[in-house]
């Protein structure tokens, strides 16, 4: 029996996991963030509000289930302030008991924030980030100079270690972006204020998994972003700082190996991307606006119009190999009803060759896409499926030589169907 399930994008964010792992969490004891940060939006409509959960795990929505957010995460405490707020207000408690927020979480800090800002706004490369300071945070981290959580709990070595982060910040602070920035001292204060709310939520969280692995609890470990998004795997340069592929698990929520049974890999059944980066199906025709609009594909963080184009099975199946994807839940099929003229990507040309598979380095601004036509479905999902899209979700299937688990067809909690069992 399945005691362990990974939810993790297989594309560039926002397929839909918020969505997933709240049904999924009805069934599941924890539910666990590992990597990445405010950066995500996850929406869950719950009745006809809704949620849109940025840090906090989907798991939230449910008291049965205790929420925790591994040492992975990069934490901004203030962006968690206001959405403890804001959660709170549409009705759903939570408390120490429900969530678990590790201390060994790298804090975003306020120089954080400035130079993800200064750095899109005036660096030669743009990325099209989020500016929640999420790089810089996992630079800091990488370069043994981040703020950890339990740090914000004693002003004496905040101080202190603040001062020793904003030394060679300053620099670029005042000579090459000329721009504002708290003192060492200004910013300890504001974490240190901050911390008093985080505190009560501090938990050894290695140690309570390791404890509900013993107890044979079910635990659900929700992915932020997506796998093309990843540090290593994604469109690099243009990806999240973070390991958002299945890899981001072992480090970020800490579990050790082999404490994950099956990976379910949601798909969105087109393909969107916010941001900068190449996206080699992309659509620039009205069509390409009209799954937009249908879609309502406007990014859950920032707000902004979400690129969109057709599946790309290369990308998928790269996907499925990188993160080890035992199966898939294809989201937002009742977008691509009735659309006249729906493709699907099989193969790409590049430097000259047919591939149909991505790899890690490909130049995917220079392949040019390979375009299957598939025929219009109309379902309403309500009755059996149509002989069209049983085609569709096979020759997705045969590509990705795994199973369709969930097909998905509108954004409320009913709008779904489970082809296989989870947890
Ligand atoms: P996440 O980041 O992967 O959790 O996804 P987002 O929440 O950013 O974006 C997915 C959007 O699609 C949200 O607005 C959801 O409410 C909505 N949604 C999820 N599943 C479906 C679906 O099957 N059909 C439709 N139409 N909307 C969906
Ligand atoms: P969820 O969890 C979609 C994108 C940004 C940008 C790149 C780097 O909701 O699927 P960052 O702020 O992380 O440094 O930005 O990554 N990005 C996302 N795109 N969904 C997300 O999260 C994303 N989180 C980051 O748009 O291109
Ligand atoms: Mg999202």
């Amino acid at each position: 029996m399945m005691k362990s399930l990974a939810i993790i994008g297989s594309q560039w964010g926002d397929e839909g996991k918020g969505k997933i792992t709240d049904l999924l969490s009805l069934k599941s004891d924890v539910v666990v963030r590992y990597q990445g940060g405010n950066n995500a939006g996850h929406t869950i409509i719950v009745e006809d509000k809704k949620v849109v959960l940025h840090l906090i795990p989907s798991g939230i929505l449910h008291d049965h289930c205790a929420s925790v957010i591994g040492h992975g995460v990069v934490f901004d405490p203030e962006a968690f302030e206001k959405e403890v707020e804001k959660v709170r207000a549409s009705g759903i408690t939570i408390t120490p008991e429900k969530l678990k927020i590790s201390g060994n979480c790298t804090v975003i800090t306020m120089y954080n924030k400035l130079l993800d800002g200064q750095r899109e706004s005036k660096g030669p490369v743009k990325i099209g980030t989020t500016g929640k300071g999420i790089g810089p945070a996992y630079e800091d981290k990488v370069s043994r100079k981040g703020i950890k959580l339990k740090d914000l709990l004693n002003y004496d070595i905040l101080l202190e270690k603040l001062s020793a982060n904003l030394m060679e910040k300053e620099c670029l602070f005042k000579n090459l972006y000329d721009c504002q920035y708290p003192s060492a001292k200004e910013e300890a204060q504001r974490l240190f204020e901050l911390g008093k709310i985080v505190e009560p939520f501090i938990t050894d969280t290695f140690s309570f998994l390791d404890q509900c692995k013993k107890e044979d609890k079910k635990i659900l470990f929700e992915g932020a972003q997506g796998i093309l998004l990843d540090i290593d795997y994604g469109s690099y340069p243009f990806v999240t700082s973070s390991s958002t592929s299945f890899g981001g698990i072992y480090t970020g929520a800490g579990m050790p190996g082999g404490s994950v049974d099956e990976v379910l890999g949601i798909t969105k059944a087109y393909t969107t991307r916010v941001g900068e980066g190449p996206f080699p199906t992309e659509l620039f025709s009205e069509l390409g606006e009209s799954i937009q609009k249908k879609g309502n594909e406007f990014g859950a963080t920032t707000g902004r119009k979400r690129r969109c184009g057709w599946l790309d099975l290369p990308l998928l199946k790269y996907a499925v190999k990188s993160s080890n994807l035992t199966s898939i839940a294809l989201t937002k099929l009742d977008v691509l009803c009735d659309i006249e003229g729906l493709k699907i990507c099989t193969k790409y040309k590049y430097e000259g060759r047919e591939i149909d598979c991505a790899y890690p380095g490909i130049d995917l601004s220079k392949v040019e896409p390979i375009l299957e036509d598939v025929t219009t479905f109309s379902d309403d999902f309500k009755s059996e499926l149509s002989p069209a899209i049983n085609t569709y979700i096979k020759r997705i299937e045969d590509a990705l030589e795994i199973p369709v688990g969930i097909l998905a067809y509108g954004p409320e909690r009913s709008e779904i169907k489970f082809l296989k069992e989870f947890l």
